[in-house]
Order: C-alpha cells, then structure tokens, then sequence
C-alpha cells in the first residue's frame, strides 16, 4: 500500500518526512519521493527503490523549507519507474500531490484534462488529481480541493502542497486511511499512526469525506462542503514497534483482520466497469491454471466458479507439476498463472512455458510490475497491499475476489450475482468478531500432533488451505482431503489422536458432509465444525462449531476461509512460533 506523509512546522520538513517514511516501510513499496516549498518554489526529488535512495540523493542539500509531504509508492497504476513515482504536479510545477488509492474514473479525467491541453507525463492515475486542483485554483487551495474531489471516484486519500499558499498542506480522506498529527508549532498528517510516532501520540485520524487544512499553527477540519468540524484528538497508547503492526501482535493476525477492506478495495476494483480482458474465457477450449500453495488453493476454488458461469473446462495443475509434463498445450489454451508475489519461480516459469507453446497468459497477481505482472499477455490485480507475514491470508481471499469477479461476469445474473459479493466485506466483518472464540477452540486442539481438514465441492480447496495454514506456522501435521475419499483410505488415520476440521455450511453437498463428520465420530475422532450460524443439528455432531453467517453457496470460501486462517494462527501463537517467519519458509519463491 502506498504510504504518505506530511509536516507544517518550525523545523526543516525534511528529516521529519523521511523518517516518518522509514516507518512506513513495513507497508511495502516500489519507489519513494519528497516535496518541500524551498525559496517559493518547489523542491521534489523521487526515486525508484528503497528509502536509502531518496536519502542518498537528497543528502547534504542544505534544504531549509518547514512544509512538505512525502510518499511510498505501491504500484495500482502505471509500471515502477521514476517518472511514476510521487509526488505529482501540475504542468506549471506550482501544485505538488503525493496519493494512496485508486482514482477509478482517472482515464476520463485524463482525457478531459487533455482536450483542456493538460500535459498528463505519467501512468499514474495520480497525476489526474493535481491539474485538477491547478485547474481549480482561485486563490484558495481549500476551496480547490473540495472543488476537485467532486470529481474523483474510487477509493483515496491525499495530500497538496501549493507555492501559492506556502504554509499549509491541504489533505483528503475518502476511502483510505489518513491520520493527522498534533504537536506543539507543528502538525503532520501520515498514513498510517507509525509515521507519526516519533514526533507526536496526538492524533486525530480522518474519517471519509473529510478534509484537513494544516498549518504550523493549527489543524481545521471540513466536511467535503467545506463546512468546518470539531473533532477530538486522541492519545495513542502504542509504543512505536507494534503500531507498525497497527496494534497486533504479528503482521499475519493484521493482515487477517485487513480482509473486509483488502476485499472491498478488491471488489471495487472490478465491479465498478465491465471486463476490459481483451478476450473472452470462451475463445479458447480449455483454461489451465497453475499456481503453488495458497495461490494454487485459489485456483480450485475459482475452477468451479468459471465452469458453473464461463462453461469452460478448467484444469488446476501445480505449477511444479506443469512446466515438465507433456501435457497438449497451445493456442487453444488460456493459462491463469495465479501469484500474490508475481515472482514464484514455479509458477513464472511453467507459465512461460505454456506460453512459449501457444497459450495465452493471464495473470492474476499482488504486486504491479512483478515479473510474471510483465510477463503476462494480460493481468488482473489484487488490491490487497503488501502482505509481510509469510502465510497467505488476506491476498488469498483477494485471489478469490478476482476469480469471482471474472467467472461471473459470464452471468446472465452478473447484477444480483454481484449485489451478493458486496456483501462479502460486512460478512467477512462479522466472521471476524467471533474470533476470541476461534481462539477459545483453537487452544484446546493446539497439542494434537496430526489434523485431518475435510471439505467437499468448493470446501475442498478451503480443506486444503487450513491445512497449509496449521502446517506451515505451527508445524503440526495436517492434510485436507475431499471428505467423499475418506473411505478410500484416510479414514484408517481416525482415532481419538487425529482431530478433524470439517468445513460444513449448508450447501448443496450438506448432507453428505453429515455422513463423513458422523464417520468420524463413529471412530472416535473429534470434529471441530465449521458452519452457517443457526445450525442446530451440526451443532450437535460438532465437539466444537465455528459459526459463520450463511450466505449464497457460491461465496461460502470468502467466509469459511477466515476461521481456518484464525484457527492456525491461535494455535502457532500459542505455540510460541515465529508466526510471521516460519522456519524454512520464504514469502517468495523465487527458485524452483
Ligand atoms: C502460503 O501461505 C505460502 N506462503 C505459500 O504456499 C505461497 O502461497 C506460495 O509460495 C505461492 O506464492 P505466490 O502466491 O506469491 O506465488
């Protein structure tokens, strides 16, 4: 996720910005940049690549300005270069903006702004937000800013700095977090509350449609019709260290708890037009998705969602298990190379083999202008930001989002198909606020040493993936099977030893998923249930139930994956395990 910063004050801007980035870092990004009102006019240095570089070149210029923002850039739109890179301006270099989000109508305004003679020097949609503040500017940044914003879409947050008005920074929230700092003849305004740590413990974080007009001297926030509020300041009781985390404990249980917004910045990021895939699903006779881990977990979900709508045969094959098989591939083929990092080896390579036969390759990835983003013939984007703990949580249910989204939008009931996804967010919410009771289960089976996940249809994949999440954090051993193989052999492994994790809402497989938990009591084995919350007769069979709200049969992995992600992480904490770095394990695979 992008990360911004900014100070009004009566020290020099500089240092106070790139430290507030430094402690932005954890965020993720792909290149960095200042700007400062020097002398009356504006001083913007930016570079791609970590902070060190933009320290390195900025180091030793005797800058005096006390006003400036600063920005880490985690690429939505445009590649990772130097011209991309924030802070933006306008043609006439008067107006600087640094941004975080994603302006969805931007290709309008660009074009508007262009017919207007506008310059428009990037492929951010960034750049669109500071002509038109320039555009808007009478003599007043305020009334500029909430002039423009009247004409952006999507969901952001912002900050402008003006040689015209040299002593204020001028800052929107809509949609994406953004926290003003108090201090003493100084103010800022961060991201996120660890960039502010160093300086103050005052804050007043911005709620959507506000916007802030900091000054050294004082902070007046409006409503976007400039009507002014009166908002209290809070003192934040995180000491610097775990506000990086933003209060919890590992960046796994952060990044769990950030699914309701990683989902709708997902959704949003599809819904809002149609498909602009220059090919349809149906042109070719056969989707292959390759993919490994949670990414490949991903890809078995979405294969029953694109044949249900697409009505395209899908085969799911580990990307490991592709790149060396004889398997027919070629034009007719469409691969989906699934990969929240972009740079899995595995899963690069066995893709650009198919390629290299004929196939056509999409991707569906995390991070902008990773290798396999370039590589691809066409990607869609996960907007779920940077994800630092090495187990996949939030990208994957992003993942799924996607896949949605596109199998869907082969529905003749696309509108009420989407109206139920909408919903996702606010469930996801809610499976979220039972968690001390995942937890309250999840102890009582952290001392098994082996676990069975069953699921069937589109349980299975989420089988799998609770597994992978209790194996690869807390080390115990765990399988997910297809409950319906149970009695093709893993049934021996039940006894009162090996407890089983069933993924059970009411579908259209409910009652066969009955038989197999009743199979498993019969051997003695405890079942831990997940569920629709009112369901009485698996509450009955359950030794423990996790309830989740129902919801139509296509969505239920989005909320039964949730539990399974809280269930390992509860236990690995438990456990004392390094839960954000598990032994052995790498965010990114980067060789086969
Ligand atoms: C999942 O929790 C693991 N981190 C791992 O299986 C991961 O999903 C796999 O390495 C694929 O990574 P990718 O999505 O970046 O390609």
């Amino acid at each position: 996720m992008c990360g911004i910063v900014g100070y009004a004050g009566k020290n020099p801007a500089l240092l106070v910005l790139l430290q507030g980035l430094e402690r932005l870092e954890y965020r993720g990004y792909d290149s960095a940049g200042v700007a400062l009102i020097e002398n009356g006019t504006l001083f913007i240095e930016k570079k791609v690549g970590k902070i060190r570089e933009l320290i390195r070149s900025v180091w030793g210029k005797e800058l005096k300005a006390t006003v400036g923002i600063g920005h880490t850039r985690w690429a939505t739109h445009g590649e990772v270069c130097e011209l991309n890179a924030h802070p933006h301006t306008d043609n006439r270099g008067e107006f600087a903006v640094v941004h975080n989000g994603i302006i969805e109508n931007y290709r309008e305004l660009k074009e508007e702004l262009q017919r207007l003679d506008v310059e428009y020097r990037s492929q951010t949609d960034t750049e669109a937000i500071a002509h038109l503040i320039a555009l808007n500017y009478q003599g007043d940044l305020l009334e500029a800013v909430l002039k423009g914003i009247k004409k952006l879409k999507g969901a952001y947050a912002f900050a402008v700095i003006s040689v015209k008005e040299p002593n204020k920074i001028v800052a929107v929230r809509y949609g994406s977090p953004l926290v003003v700092g108090i201090g003493r003849g100084e103010n800022f305004i961060a991201s996120d509350i660890p960039a502010l740590l160093p300086f103050t413990r005052k804050v007043i974080p911005l709620d959507d449609g506000e916007v802030v007009d900091l000054r050294p001297d004082g902070v007046h926030i409006y409503d976007s019709e400039g009507n002014l509020l009166v908002k209290e300041a809070i003192d934040v009781p995180w000491d610097a260290i775990s506000a990086e985390k933003g209060g919890f404990k590992h960046f796994m249980l952060k990044e769990i708890f950030e699914q309701p917004r990683t989902l709708g910045d997902t959704i949003r990021g599809y819904i809002s037009r149609d498909y602009h895939i220059p090919f349809s699903l149906r042109d070719f006779r056969r989707v292959i998705v390759v993919a490994c881990g949670t990414s490949y977990h991903a890809g078995l979900v979405g294969k029953y969602w694109i044949e249900k709508y697409a009505r395209v045969p899908v085969d799911v094959v580990y990307a490991s298990e592709l790149r060396y098989s004889d398997a027919p591939i070629g034009e007719k083929d469409i691969i989906i190379a699934i990969s929240q990092s972009g740079e899995t080896a595995d899963t690069r390579f066995s893709a650009l083999s198919a390629k290299d036969k004929g196939a056509t390759l999409l991707s569906i990835v995390n991070v902008i202008g990773s290798a396999l983003d370039r590589e691809s013939d066409y990607s869609l984007y996960t907007h779920a930001g940077p994800e630092i703990g090495v187990a996949a949580t939030k990208t994957f249910t992003a993942q799924l989002a996607v896949l949605y989204s596109l199998a869907i939008s082969y529905s003749e009931d696309k509108e009420r198909l989407t109206e139920n996804l909408l919903k996702i967010p606010g469930l996801v919410e809610e499976v979220l606020s039972i968690a001390d009771r995942i937890r309250e289960i999840a102890l009582k089976y952290a001392g098994y040493k082996n676990m069975l996940y069953l699921g069937r249809h589109l349980s299975y994949p989420v089988a799998l993936e609770g597994a992978l999440k209790l194996k690869e954090i807390s080390y115990i051993h765990a399988e997910g099977y297809p409950a319906g193989e149970m009695k093709h052999g893993p049934i021996a492994l039940i006894d009162e030893k090996t407890p089983t994790f069933v993924i059970c809402p009411k579908d259209k497989v409910y009652e066969k998923m009955l038989s197999n938990i009743e199979e498993v009591l019969a051997r003695k084995g405890k079942v831990i249930g997940v569920g629709f919350q009112g369901d009485s007769e698996l509450r009955e069979l359950c030794n423990d139930l996790i309830d989740v709200p129902s919801v139509h049969e296509d969505l239920t992995p989005f909320l039964t994956s949730v539990p399974v992600q809280l269930f390992a992480y509860y236990i690995a904490d438990y456990l004392g395990l390094d839960v954000d770095q598990p032994r052995n394990l790498a965010k990114t695979v980067t060789v086969e």
